[in-house]
């Protein structure tokens, strides 16, 4: 990587803290140029990572930053907790499964509208997802 203009850390603490991750994700996707639809799904899709964190963990972090290189720009966020972990990654990705009274669509969900999407988690330690979106 050889050009990151931005890197932020912002916590999800209180839930007023998801409004702010919103308002810092909506600025910056606007300031790379990302159009207003890939803007949209930034938005949607780091709220409801973050979101998740909240409801299912209470706290956790989220890092916002630029990469890419002499062709490309992106924007890759990275939601992680050290909550409980999610015991089978396949379940929850399938689109239907909730523990909550959810739709259980966050996490696919999330993956459709970006370019690049890995999840990680260990029962009794936490996730981490990272979200890619390439300037088009
Ligand atoms: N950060 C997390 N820590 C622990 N469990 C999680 C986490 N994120 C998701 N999960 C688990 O994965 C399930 C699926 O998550 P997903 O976001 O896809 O759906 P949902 O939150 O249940 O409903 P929706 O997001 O559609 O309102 C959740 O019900 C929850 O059990
Ligand atoms: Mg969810």
């Amino acid at each position: 990587m050889n050009k990151q203009r931005f890197f932020e850390k912002y916590a999800i603490d209180i839930e007023f803290d998801l409004v702010k991750i919103r308002q810092a994700v909506r600025k910056i996707s606007k300031e790379m140029q990302f159009d207003i639809v890939a803007q949209t799904k930034l938005l949607t899709a780091v709220s409801e990572l973050a979101r998740n964190v909240f409801d299912y963990v209470g706290k956790g972090e989220v890092i916002v930053e630029e990469v890419g290189d002499s062709l490309k720009t992106g924007l890759k966020i990275t939601v992680i907790d050290n909550g409980s972990g999610i015991p089978d990654i396949d379940r929850a990705m399938s689109g239907g499964f909730s523990t909550s009274k959810g739709l259980g669509k966050g996490l696919s969900g999330t993956k459709k509208l970006m370019d690049e999407f890995s999840i990680q988690s260990e029962v009794g330690k936490g996730t981490e997802v990272v979200i890619v979106k390439w300037v088009a």
